[in-house]
């Protein structure tokens, strides 16, 4: 109902709708649309209530709790629970804390703000509030352990595809985990896994998305960007979780049916920004020059040397020369 209402008031964004003609559009009663609407403030979406004129919607909120995120998804059985945090180390830390407990296929963590955001590598993430995504997906998919990298790219091409279709902006893909404008990183992948060699526990898919940021920290301004940056528009955060999610399903389902995410991957290679390029690979304290070729019905890349060698490699930090 409150989406129906929200979706009245954007209709008729800055002129006011009587109480009654909502009622009779949404088919409930005046008080349940005065209830509605102070549950929609409560949302932080700016309304204005006027006696004999009605209501009018000033600006649309970005509220990040569960129910604004379940009203954007709608009726979506997939998302089995949201936990919602106002602020917390890592989501991801979180996630794996629920998933030893036993939380479900399904769950999402989301926080406004992190206090100890990872990146791969130890590396910090920036998770300031109000401004980005940082979630985290706990999933128990009935794959072998060694399939469970490539679940990295099917969230990269549903988050590509989301940001596409929410925000109306093309995202590259760099092998494995990136989403890129232009030359710079918008959102980071960091999928951690618990499994023994044959038997995968759980995996938890932390992502973290630059959407409203109007500024970095300097060390950042080189490499990092925001959908706001790249648009000039800002976007409601919870739209971009719920079309991630819709985007993700058909992806998953097929890696977890076949074993092989074969449409993500067609996605990824499509739109990467990896491919075809010369490229360095951080593996430790190893070092490879190549060229990146391809991408493995597996997810691994393709690579050649420069002896003309082709090799796979599995993960890896890859930086374009
Ligand atoms: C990277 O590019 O290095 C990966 C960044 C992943 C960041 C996200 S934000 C939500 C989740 N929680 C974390 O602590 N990290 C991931």
């Amino acid at each position: 109902m409150k989406t129906k209402i929200l979706n009245a008031l954007k209709d008729n964004q800055g002129k006011f709708i009587s109480g009654e003609m909502l009622s009779k559009s949404v088919g409930v009663s005046r008080t349940a649309i005065w209830k509605a609407m102070n549950q929609l403030k409560e949302q932080g979406h700016k309304i204005d209530s006027q006696p004999k004129k009605g209501y009018r919607l000033l600006q649309e909120g970005d509220a990040l709790n569960a129910s604004a995120i379940e009203s954007s998804l709608g009726n979506f059985p997939f998302l089995k629970k949201t936990i919602y945090l106002n602020k917390v180390d890592s989501t991801n830390t979180h996630g794996k804390i629920e998933a030893e407990k036993g939380a479900e296929e399904a769950t999402l963590i989301i926080a406004e703000q992190q206090t100890g955001g990872r990146g791969r590598l130890g590396r910090n993430w920036h998770s300031p509030p109000g401004e980005g995504l940082w979630m985290s997906l706990i999933l128990r998919p009935p794959i072998e352990p060694i399939a469970a990298p490539a679940l990295t790219q099917v969230a990269a091409s549903a988050m590509a595809k989301a940001i596409l279709k929410t925000c109306g902006v093309p995202i590259g893909i760099k092998w494995p985990n990136d989403l890129w404008i232009g030359q710079k990183k918008v959102c980071g992948i960091l999928t951690e896994m618990s499994a023994e060699l044959s038997r995968l526990h759980y995996v938890v898919i932390g992502l973290g998305v630059n959407v409203n940021t109007k500024e970095f920290p300097l060390e950042l301004t080189d490499i990092a960007t925001s959908i706001f940056l790249e648009s000039e528009k800002t976007f409601r955060r919870q739209d971009i979780v719920a079309s991630f999610l819709k985007e993700f399903l058909p992806l998953y389902k097929e890696h977890c049916q076949t074993g092989r995410p074969k449409k993500a991957l067609e996605y990824c290679r499509d739109h990467s920004v990896t491919l075809g390029r010369d490229i360095t690979i951080l593996q430790g304290e190893n070092r490879i020059c190549a060229k990146a070729m391809d991408i493995t019905e597996k997810g691994e890349l393709l690579i050649e040397l420069s002896d003309g060698t082709v090799q796979t490699v599995l993960s890896g930090e890859v930086s374009l020369r």
